[in-house]
């Protein structure tokens, strides 16, 4: 974890008073810490840096970083390199998904986040436009290949062709990128670990309708969230799952009438500042569907609309 991120960090048991995290190295080479601790000096929580890794989660997710399943499971690192960077390895099935969200950046000169970065292409992507560029995830293993792209500088994976049939993909990485501004640590999207007002751009894509408290996501995108010169990049496909958040805490599709049935028009009215979530509430600049693929084997492959709306506040 470079040292830049760690001075953005605070406690993330106790975002409201904002705690800064305290950094401890046993080691690291140049800005980069392999081992090392971050401290609350209020609630005496401490945060591990593991070959790199950042882990800075609450007491309350912390275990999902034990499960090698879900998102941990190989075959769903497979399944999100293909679909991060297909275009890259000139995959004749590639979609244009990442090249349609990151066509909506804005040169800032403030920091942006990722929020669900998983193997981090929209993050590279953002570095393009943004002094600095930090992902998130809870995924160890997908924040593990991200770290490992940013060290080697290249993008090499097994793609799963069927059962334990694997063929490697490699492809050098896009040289726009600005490598040494990205960095990726394990945080929960509902316990962000930053002072309120962090960025100036923060990036939701394909999040919300997997973490259990949708609405509770969208206040932390507006705590951290700049309140002039910001954009929200916004982006979902509303499959909601009652494996992930109970049905009357969806943001739509749940005969709740305070909400839009559709959730594309729920989001439009939050943007507006509706629900007093986005404060101050943004203007819409741009909206539309992304055909996203995921794919699985050769033969299993996901097919997503994930309807996107970017706002901005002057
Ligand atoms: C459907 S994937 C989308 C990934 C990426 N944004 C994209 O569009 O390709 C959802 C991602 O959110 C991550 N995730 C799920 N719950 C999370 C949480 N509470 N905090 C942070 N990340 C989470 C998953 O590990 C996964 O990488």
């Amino acid at each position: 974890m470079k040292k830049w991120v760690a001075d953005k960090l605070i406690c993330p048991e106790c975002i409201e008073e904002q705690v800064r995290l305290e950094l401890k190295i046993m080691e690291n080479i140049s800005d980069d810490v392999l081992e090392g601790e971050l401290y609350c000096s209020s609630c005496s929580g401490r945060y591990p840096i593991r070959e790199g890794i950042g882990i800075v989660l609450p007491k309350k997710t912390r275990g999902v970083i034990m499960e090698d399943r879900g998102y941990n499971a190989p075959n769903m690192l497979s399944a999100y390199m293909w679909s991060h960077f297909c275009d890259l390895i000139n995959d004749p099935q590639a979609t244009e998904a990442y090249r349609v969200w990151s066509a909506n950046f804005q040169e800032s000169e403030g920091d942006a986040l990722d929020i669900g970065c998983a193997v981090g292409r929209l993050s590279f992507d953002l570095s393009k436009s943004h002094k600095r560029v930090i992902g998130i995830d809870t995924s160890i293993a997908f924040i593990r290949k991200a770290r490992e792209i940013l060290n080697r500088k290249q993008i090499d994976f097994d793609l799963i062709v069927e059962g334990h049939i694997t063929e490697p993909r490699t492809c050098n990485l896009n040289g726009n990128w600005d490598l040494g501004s990205v960095d990726f640590i394990v945080a929960d999207a509902l316990a962000l670990p930053f002072p309120e007002h962090s960025f100036t751009t923060v990036a939701a894509i394909n999040i919300l309708e997997k973490v259990p408290d949708p609405m509770k996501h969208l206040f932390e995108v507006d705590r951290v969230l700049k309140e002039n010169d910001a954009t929200f990049l916004f982006s979902d496909p509303f499959s909601w799952d009652e494996a992930v958040s109970p049905p009357e805490l969806w943001l739509s599709g749940n005969g709740n009438e305070q909400y839009s049935p559709r959730g594309i028009d729920t989001m439009r009215r939050l943007f507006a500042g509706e629900y007093g979530v986005f404060k101050p509430p943004f203007r819409i600049r741009a909206d539309g569907n992304v055909s996203w693929k995921i794919r699985k084997t050769a033969n299993l492959w996901e097919y997503i609309t994930s309807q996107y709306l970017i706002g901005s506040r002057a």
